[in-house]
């Protein structure tokens, strides 16, 4: 029994790694009077809503349950970036086009950030750590009138940054414009983002390299943005600290006096065999290996080729896939027109 309990201790770091990366969920069913999901991340901290959804229930659980049929809902929270949160739940459930049944509970999953891990635009010139938030000033609470700032993010050149925007309430202008704006750049394209956005993955910027620049007027002020980047792919560890990795779990098994011995020999023994077989190879062997040489190459160059192909439809697909998502707006026109002078080009991207 205390055996068992101390094994559960050692669980413990790992199983608060989880739930520190796939999140909390929070939910209630559906019971016809008003509900409130109650979210406490405690001071220090900034709630990050990962997911809202409507969901039913197959097994009569107001909780996610594998195999439950379920439906994104799109609605920035105004607690977004709050150490606290009081979300109304609908007092009915929803019809869920996907299975057509009416939803019995709706969940929000969410994370609890740390405020320093945020750095603010207009307090920062370089951000070099493998992931991190960049906010407005002052986030939540509302930005101040003529700002105008620029922050740098720069990794290794082995990777990219992903930019992902939490939150975004920016001033709009009209249907098509923005008064206060977002605006970012690599050496190749651009990104000009305002209105209300939450939960949108930027990945048209593909670049170890991203500025990011915000700038306002001197009129209505709001909420402004919260943007997560992250490195990736994942720095390959370096040489000390893999090598400690790879001695330590045969030093629990078994002594290393003993691993010695055994490896020793094996190793010896092996290259005999493999240095006998070699001198027994006959002509045919050699020819059969040269051409199975050559058609692993072209298998190779031939899954390149499917994957390039692959790649292509991709970006073509989110393109295709990101009209269809509803969100206030985009466009900055004024930038538009100081596009030729500033950079060559850019692109500028925008959702409908
Ligand atoms: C399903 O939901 C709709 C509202 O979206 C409601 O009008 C209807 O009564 C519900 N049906 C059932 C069987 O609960
Ligand atoms: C970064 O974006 C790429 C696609 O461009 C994706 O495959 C990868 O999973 C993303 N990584 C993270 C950490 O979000
Ligand atoms: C806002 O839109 C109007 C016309 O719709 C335009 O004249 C004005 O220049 C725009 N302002 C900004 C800051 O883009």
């Amino acid at each position: 029994m205390a055996r068992l309990e101390s094994r559960l201790y050692l669980l413990l770091p790992l199983l608060n790694y989880l739930a520190k990366s796939t999140g909390e969920s929070i939910s209630e069913c559906f019971t016809g009077e008003q509900k409130t999901l109650r979210i406490n991340c405690g001071s220090g901290y900034m709630l990050r809503i990962t997911n809202t959804f409507y969901g039913f229930s197959n097994s009569n659980t107001c909780l996610f349950r594998a195999g439950d049929c379920t439906q994104l809902e799109h609605t920035p929270y105004p607690c977004t970036g709050r150490d606290s949160c009081l979300i109304t739940v609908p007092r009915s459930g929803k019809r869920l086009d996907n299975c057509d049944k009416n939803s019995t509970y709706f969940q929000v999953q969410y994370t609890c950030e740390p405020v320093i891990e945020t750095t603010d635009i207009c307090q920062s010139s370089v951000l070099t750590a493998q992931r991190g938030y960049i906010s407005t000033p002052r986030f939540p609470s509302n930005y101040r009138d003529n700002l105008d700032c620029l922050t740098r993010i720069r990794v290794d050149p082995s990777q990219q940054i992903n930019l992902t925007v939490i939150d975004m309430d920016l001033e709009i202008n009209g249907t098509y414009g923005c008064k206060d704006w977002m605006y970012a750049f690599n050496q190749y394209r651009s990104v000009t983002l305002c209105g209300l956005r939450f939960n949108e993955k930027l990945t048209t910027l593909q670049s170890n390299e991203i500025s990011i620049k915000f700038q306002s007027n001197e009129l209505t002020n709001k909420k402004g943005f919260w943007i997560l980047y992250e490195a990736w792919p994942p720095l390959i560890p370096t040489q000390p600290s893999t090598t400690e990795r790879l001695t330590v779990p045969p030093q629990i098994t078994t002594s290393p006096e003993v691993q010695t011995t055994k490896i020793a020999p094996l190793i010896t023994s092996n290259t005999a065999v493999s240095n006998t077989k070699e001198e027994k190879l006959p002509f045919v062997a050699i020819v059969s290996s040269v051409i199975g040489t050559l058609t692993f190459i072209l298998i190779v160059l031939l899954i390149i080729l499917v994957y390039r192909w692959w790649n292509d439809k991709k970006d073509t697909s989110y393109k295709r896939k990101s009209q269809d998502v509803e969100y206030l707006d985009t466009r900055n026109p004024a930038y538009r027109s100081s596009t030729g002078t500033e950079f060559s080009g850019v692109e500028i991207y925008y959702n409908r």
